[in-house]
This record gives C-alpha cells, sequence and structure tokens, in this order.
C-alpha cells in the first residue's frame, strides 16, 4: 500500500514507519521541524501542517491508499498555553484530512486519546460510554473523532491511544524517556501513587495501525491499551528495575492526589479502557507491562550519562 503519514518524526508515526515497512508498505512521511532521516520512510515531505492548501497539495500528489495521522499537539499542557494552533493540529487537521480521505477513497487512521474521559470511574472505559474531557486536549479530541466520523464516514477509525511508552526519534519523548532525561539531569521525578494508566508502547499501538490500515471492514471509534493497569509511580520503579539502576541513580518521590489537590482537579485519577472488541479482530495482542519494558532502549540523548553511572 501507499500510506501518507503526517507526524512521521513523532514518537507513534516514527514507530508506525518502521512497522509498515516492515509490512512491505510504501511510506510517504510527513515531517515538521524534524531533520534527521527517519527508519521506514521512503519519501520524505517538510511540511508545515498549518498551511492547510499546501497538506492538501501533498495528499492529492501522494495519491495514497491509507492516511496516518500522527501529527497533533500531543502534550496537554502545550495545548492550553496555544490554543488556536492546537486547535487547528489537533482538530481542524484531522477534518481536512478525512474529507480528503473521502475523496481518494482512502483509508484514513486518526489517533485520539484516553483523555476524552475523565478518568472519575474504575472500570474500563467503552467505546459508547459517554466523554467527559477535562482539558482542552480532550475537547479537542472529542471534536476531532466527530470530524473523522463525519468527514470519512466508514473509510475512518479514530483509535483513542492510552499514554505510551516506547523509542522515540529524538529520545526524549515517551515515559521512560522523559525519566531518564529528569535522572541525568540530576533531578528526581514526582510520580503518582494513586493514577492509575493503561500503558502500552508506540510500537505496539504502530502495529494496530498497520493492521487497520490493511483492513477495511473496522470503523469509527476504537479502544487500543495495555494488557494491564498501573499507577505511574510503580511504572517508574518498574523501569528503573528494568534498567537496572539503583534508588540513588534513579531517585523517584511518590506523591498522592490528596498532596496537591490543586494539580489533582487537572488529572485524570483512573484511566482504563476496554480493549477486548478491537482485540477480537486484530492479530497484534494487548502487552503486559514486562513486554513493554523489555522494548525499550537507552534513549540516545543520556547513553553517555547510562554507561558512565558508578
Ligand atoms: N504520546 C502519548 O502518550 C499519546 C497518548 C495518547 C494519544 N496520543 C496521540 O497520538 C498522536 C501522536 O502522538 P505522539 O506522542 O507521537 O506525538 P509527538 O511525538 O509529539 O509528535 C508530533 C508530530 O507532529 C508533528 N507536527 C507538530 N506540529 C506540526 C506542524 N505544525 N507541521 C508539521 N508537523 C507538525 C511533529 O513534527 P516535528 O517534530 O518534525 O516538528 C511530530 O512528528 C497524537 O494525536 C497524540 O495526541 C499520544
Amino acid at each position: 500500500m501507499n500510506i501518507f503519514v503526517t507526524g512521521a518524526s513523532g514518537l507513534v508515526g516514527s514507530a508506525f514507519a518502521r512497522a509498515a515497512a516492515r509490512r512491505g508498505h510504501r511510506v510517504v512521511g510527513l515531517v515538521g521541524s524534524h531533520r534527521e532521516p527517519v527508519a521506514g520512510v521512503t519519501t520524505t515531505l517538510r511540511l508545515e501542517l498549518l498551511d492547510e492548501a499546501a497538506t492538501t497539495t501533498a495528499v492529492l500528489e501522494s495519491f495514497p491508499d491509507a492516511i496516518v495521522n500522527c501529527a497533533a499537539v500531543s502534550v496537554p499542557e502545550q495545548c492550553e498555553l496555544q490554543p488556536e494552533i492546537s486547535d487547528r493540529l489537533n482538530v481542524a487537521l484531522p477534518a481536512q484530512l478525512a474529507r480528503l480521505a473521502y475523496h481518494l477513497s482512502a483509508r484514513l487512521i486518526h489517533l485520539s486519546s484516553e483523555q476524552v474521559f475523565d478518568g472519575t470511574s474504575e472500570a474500563p472505559y467503552c467505546v459508547g460510554d459517554p466523554v467527559s474531557p477535562i482539558n482542552r486536549y480532550g475537547r479537542q479530541k472529542v471534536a476531532s473523532e466527530t470530524a473523522v466520523l463525519q468527514g470519512a464516514e466508514s473509510l475512518g477509525v479514530s483509535v483513542r491511544a492510552p499514554l505510551l511508552m516506547g523509542n522515540s526519534a529524538t529520545g526524549a519523548r515517551s515515559t521512560h524517556e522523559r525519566l531518564f532525561a529528569d535522572w541525568a539531569a540530576g533531578r528526581t521525578p514526582k510520580l503518582f501513587t494513586d493514577e492509575i494508566r493503561q500503558t502500552c508502547t508506540a510500537e505496539n499501538l504502530a502495529e494496530v495501525m498497520v493492521e487497520l490500515c490493511e483492513r477495511n471492514d473496522v470503523h469509527g471509534i476504537q479502544h487500543w491499551a495495555g494488557a494491564e493497569p498501573i499507577s505511574r509511580f510503580e511504572l517508574g520503579r518498574r523501569v528503573r528495575e528494568h534498567f537496572k539502576l539503583s534508588e540513588g541513580q534513579a531517585p523517584i518521590a511518590s506523591v498522592a492526589r490528596a498532596d496537591v489537590p490543586e494539580l489533582a482537579r487537572r488529572r485524570q485519577e483512573c484511566l482504563k479502557l476496554a480493549v477486548g472488541p478491537l482485540a477480537a479482530k486484530l492479530k497484534t495482542r494487548p502487552q503486559a507491562i514486562s513486554d513493554q519494558l523489555a522494548e525499550l532502549k537507552i534513549p540516545a540523548p543520556v547513553r553517555a550519562w547510562y554507561l558512565g553511572r558508578a
């Protein structure tokens, strides 16, 4: 297949390019500011996605069988700081790509988030549960799902994804990479003992997205996540243990939501997703935490620190 990927330099986009190339697909990868080659990308296009006309031209000239949208302002705090830009990237862009997918009869795989929910339920959220976003990013994801449903109809899929582990192109984006950045800089990350997430790796999510490109009988909104819930604190502890770091080399401060009520109000307590319906249709399996840890690499920016620790 000929696949057009936005955000090919990002955490998920770069994992997707590698996974798609392994399956023999041709990947046209769009990058923004990234300058290095991205593994798996056949043709790299450097493009400002806020430029609607240039984006339309790039898609039409590629004439893809599938469009995969991994571009976004993906950090919730950044969405609050840049409301206009994040609205355009996170809502207007998927709407535009949905119209283009419909025009070309191409598949559209779009990424949404667990953050469409408020995290007050202990039970895993199902696709049909009412959405209840508590921040701008979550509201943008809800709007993007609606735009994909309306624009691309049965050609489109929005996958709600969890907090991601994995290995990014920059080595500074995923959960374990940010922990390593703190440790190498001598900082002690504070992690909540009572904030629950159901992580998977970007690589595992990418396998799901490749399967979705190849299928035309899965559409609408879908949930994907890992096989087990874990607190942020426990996840940090497991990362430290996996890389054989001591508490002195890789300190973590435990925090409870009750300790910081102001902050806790702006964060979801428990985000679990029911993945059974999509897992039943795919070959890719939801991962246990141990499988996720086994995929992680020492991030390039802190390799010297890691090798030099004593
Ligand atoms: N990371 C997570 O934990 C997580 C969890 C759930 C859902 N998601 C969703 O999954 C998707 C991918 O997330 P991610 O973590 O892979 O994001 P990311 O690592 O932050 O990558 C974002 C990508 O978007 C590109 N981009 C941003 N603004 C651009 C612009 N104006 N013009 C051109 N390209 C632009 C970036 O390109 P350059 O870097 O080259 O500028 C980069 O390739 C997003 O929709 C995100 O909301 C992520």
